[in-house]
């Protein structure tokens, strides 16, 4: 079993990416529906939220013990790492966060090592990117930009209209990023307008940019570990929680997951009162 989870229903893109790397494993994904977005929350609040979140994944209440755990989220790969690890550890299941797999393609990619990134407010105050580019190549050089209208316009379904692209072109045409050869998606819904961005990027700068989706990063990461790793892999059937449910997340996880998702509403009391 995979467990995944996310502030909400962009993790699906992540899930969606594990289902068709490895068909073959279940997934039990965790959407923190009743709190998001997290991107504009602090490290502390989203810490204690996913500390909980994390037992509730890996305890034996929800079935056999999780092969692994994905943290879809990347405002909470940024802040809350350590957290979930640690909460993790008493279960033994390893953690893989969003963010290295995607610094890895991204280092692999740029050949001038000036390598963009887009996030949530929190991911991007974090410097979650820009520590471990640098940790691993010291020269090189990030721009760093919050995008928080990328979220919500992606969830009202405005990926290629008039609107998303006069967004994406106040954002993208910052000078920080003229430099650039590489950009990484850094936030769990932006694989969903991956060509938009690069279309605006290339009418902007006239060039184009080698955009890193994470999505895939992740799961051939995960394929990786889980070819080393894995224990006992368990049948067991699929299950999709979220701690608040309203016909707006079904129809945002459709969009995200590109079919139709059972979602079970797990009563948020249980999980984050105590
Ligand atoms: N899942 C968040 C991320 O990847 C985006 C949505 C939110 O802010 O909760 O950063």
């Amino acid at each position: 079993v995979l467990a995944v989870f996310d502030s909400g229903i962009g993790g699906l893109t992540i899930a969606r990416a594990l289902r068709r790397l490895l068909p073959a494993l279940p997934l039990r994904y965790f959407g923190d529906t009743a709190h998001l977005p997290y991107g504009d929350k602090s490290p502390e609040l989203i810490r204690s939220f996913c500390r909980k979140i994390t037992r509730f994944l890996l305890s034996s209440a929800s079935g056999p013990t999780p092969d692994l755990l994905v943290v879809a989220c990347n405002t909470a790969s940024a802040v809350a790492l350590e957290t979930i690890q640690q909460e993790a550890s008493h279960f033994s299941v390893p953690v893989v966060e969003v963010i290295t797999p995607a610094v890895e393609e991204a280092l692999k990619s740029t050949k001038n090592d000036h390598i963009g990134v887009i996030g949530t407010r929190t991911t991007i105050a974090s410097h979650a990117y820009l520590k471990q580019i640098q940790t691993r190549r010291p020269l090189a050089r990030v721009t760093e930009k919050a995008t928080p209208l990328l979220v919500p316009m992606i969830e009202e379904g405005f990926i290629s209209n008039n609107i998303s692209s006069d967004v994406l072109e106040a954002y993208l045409s910052d000078t920080g990023f003229a430099e650039i050869d590489t950009l990484i998606l850094g936030c769990t819904h932006y694989p969903l307008i991956a060509p938009q961005v690069e279309a605006s990027f290339k009418r902007n700068f006239s060039r184009s940019v080698a955009v890193i989706d994470s999505s895939l990063a992740v799961a051939r990461r995960v394929k990786e570990l889980l070819e080393i790793s894995i224990k006992n892999p368990v049948p067991s059937p699929d299950a999709f929680y979220v701690s608040d449910l309203t016909t707006g997340f079904a129809e945002t996880a459709r969009l995200f997951f590109g079919q139709d998702v059972p979602l079970t509403k797990i009563n948020p009391d249980l999980l984050f009162n105590h």
